[in-house]
């Protein structure tokens, strides 16, 4: 796991050029992607570089890393719908070749054909990931098995307050996601964990210095041979 230590607002360009190197590399390089608040700044330096003609996705496919079960694609708060806003809408990437769990079919079966697609399409080659403050990546909560694969999870109390203010009083919040299990996740060729600010520190520490354990989910990345760890001062301030 490499560490890497970097002023909050060069965050998201160091992390653009770890993604555009990729994409230079294999332009039809398979992303794993992340929804949050974390990733939004990417993006956006991700469609500046493309309005720019510095980068293209023309080739390149997406797997998200969750979705609530219960929220349509239409829906404000789907992690589809987010991707589409923050991301798809204004890049070139091919609408068929974009992939976030569907939380509205059977969530089983859709478990099993999400982890058959990332497979046929060859594996994911970098994946991008947020944190949460209790330590988990994806939806992937303390607890979780080190060797799960896409499938239902329960939120926790916490992640479930967390995301509170992306929903309206008055709006209902799904308590089960489906998400890529952390087995799925360490499959992923190449790993960029971002994280920023304080809120994050402590899970920041526990992920880098603390013990591989389930109950840190992002632990697991110390077993990842090309994981980069990319925090901000705030976010280090416990290592
Ligand atoms: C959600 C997502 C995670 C994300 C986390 C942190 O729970 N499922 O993928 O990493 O939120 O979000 P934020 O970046 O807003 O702190």
């Amino acid at each position: 796991m490499r560490v890497v230590i970097a002023p909050s607002d060069q965050i998201a360009s160091k992390a653009a050029d770890i993604v555009c190197q990729q994409l230079q590399r294999k332009p039809d390089s398979v992303l794993g992607l992340a929804t949050g608040s974390t990733p939004v700044a990417l993006y956006r330096e991700l469609i500046s570089r493309y309005q720019q003609q510095q980068v293209s996705f023309a080739r390149a496919a997406s797997f998200n890393l969750d979705e609530y079960i219960g929220l349509s694609s239409e829906h404000p708060q789907s992690y589809r719908y987010f991707m589409q806003q923050q991301l798809f809408d204004h890049i070139d990437i091919a609408p068929e070749q974009t992939h976030v769990p569907d939380g509205m079919s059977e969530p089983l079966s859709s478990c099993q054909a999400y982890e058959q697609a990332i497979g046929a399409a060859g594996g994911i080659d970098l994946q991008i990931l947020g944190i949460g403050h209790n330590g988990h990546i994806g939806f992937n909560e303390p607890g979780s098995s080190l060797s799960s694969h896409t499938r239902i999870k329960t939120l926790t109390p916490t992640t479930l307050e967390a995301n509170r203010r992306f929903f309206r009083d008055d709006e209902f919040q799904p308590c089960l996601a489906i998400t890529m299990g952390i087995a799925t996740i360490l499959q992923s060729r190449q790993v960029l964990l971002l994280a920023s600010g304080e809120a994050k520190a402590e899970a920041v520490q526990r992920t880098v210095e603390g013990p591989l354990s389930a109950f840190t989910p992002a632990s697991s990345l110390q077993m990842h041979e090309h994981a980069i760890v990319l925090i901000d001062e705030a976010a280090a301030s416990q290592l």
